[in-house]
């Protein structure tokens, strides 16, 4: 497994398992295979409501020697509601109880939205305290994650924002190697969403190192140096994922997968009105 060193001198994973949308009932033992297929980095959300289920798994796979609590490296993420100060502290200790860990390796904050100022001193308490190791935010664009880092004293070490063939953001990618935080994509796989699983110039790439369009897709991210998340309830997908070490992706087919960049999100925009206004729904339904 590559390993990214992060501003503050945290090392971690380069290629991890997210469990969004995964059911309930299924997530535990998802993460528990993804750690047994070799997956050292885990990343849930406060608002994906499966934090307590994601603890079991890592639990489940530290009390049967598969990994020790040091091996791995947990991230979860605080939503739009908890971003007041006291509340965000709150939830960070929410979090570590539900998940039944005694620390994060990584806490976000999930949306660039609410008090996120106040969300972030909670978060730079947590990490002199020790309860986080790293901390960081998500979904920020290049101008809020500058403006975000000349703001604050500790900056972000991570923004997770969605990268994928569709959607390559290398212009953002310049701006957060220029701050020295380090861009964590999610979606890699767009979900699936313009049939990449299918696409004809990923399988054509891939067919020349026997490897699949899921594995091209991962590989180019680790070649441009972002740490990826990738989500599979199925065991012989979460393997195929990470079997991805052992080629290199040549220029030129660097150069095919760059032509695909459609440059613009294959989900929403985050700062859509309609999209903001679902966050603030979704911000009460979480508060009840
Ligand atoms: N910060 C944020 O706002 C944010 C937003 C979205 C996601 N995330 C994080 O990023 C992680 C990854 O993103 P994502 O789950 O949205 O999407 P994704 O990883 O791009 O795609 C997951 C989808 O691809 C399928 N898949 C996975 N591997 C495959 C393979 N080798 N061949 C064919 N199909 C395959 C999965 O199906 P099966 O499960 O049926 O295999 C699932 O439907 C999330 O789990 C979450 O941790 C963060």
């Amino acid at each position: 497994m590559q390993i990214i060193k992060l501003n503050n001198g945290v090392e971690m994973p380069q290629l991890g398992f997210g469990v969004y949308q995964i059911p309930l009932e299924k997530t535990a033992e998802a993460v528990y295979q993804a750690i047994k297929a070799g997956y050292r980095l885990i990343d849930t959300a406060s608002v994906y409501g499966n934090e307590k289920e994601t603890g079991e798994g890592i639990r489940r796979a530290i009390h049967e020697g598969l990994v020790t609590r040091e091996d791995l490296f947990v991230t979860s993420k605080l939503f739009i509601l908890q971003a007041p100060e006291v509340k965000a502290a709150k939830t960070i200790e929410n979090s570590l109880r539900i998940m039944g860990l005694d620390y994060l390796d990584l806490y976000l904050i999930h949306q660039p939205y609410g008090d996120i100022y106040g969300a972030w001193r909670a978060m730079v308490a947590a990490q002199k305290s020790k309860s986080l190791r790293a901390i960081g935010i998500s979904n920020f664009k290049a101008p809020k994650m500058i403006e975000f880092v000349g703001l604050n004293d500790v900056k972000p070490q991570i923004n997770q924002i969605e990268v994928n063939p569709w959607n390559q953001r290398s212009e953002d990618q310049k701006w957060h190697e220029k701050y020295g935080v380090q861009v964590e994509a999610w979606a890699p796989f767009a979900e699936g969403r313009h049939d990449l699983f299918t696409n004809s110039v990923l399988t054509k790439i891939g067919k020349q190192y026997g490897k699949t369009v899921g594995q091209v897709v991962l590989r180019w991210l680790m070649q441009r140096g972002i740490v990826a998340l990738a989500k599979s309830v199925h065991p012989e997908r979460m393997a195929e994922n990470i079997d991805i070490f052992d080629f290199e992706l040549s220029k030129e087919d660097i150069e095919k997968i760059a032509a695909l960049d459609m440059k613009e999100s294959a989900f929403f925009d985050h700062d859509a009105p309609q999209q903001v206004e679902w966050f603030m729904n979704r911000m009460l339904d979480t508060e009840k």
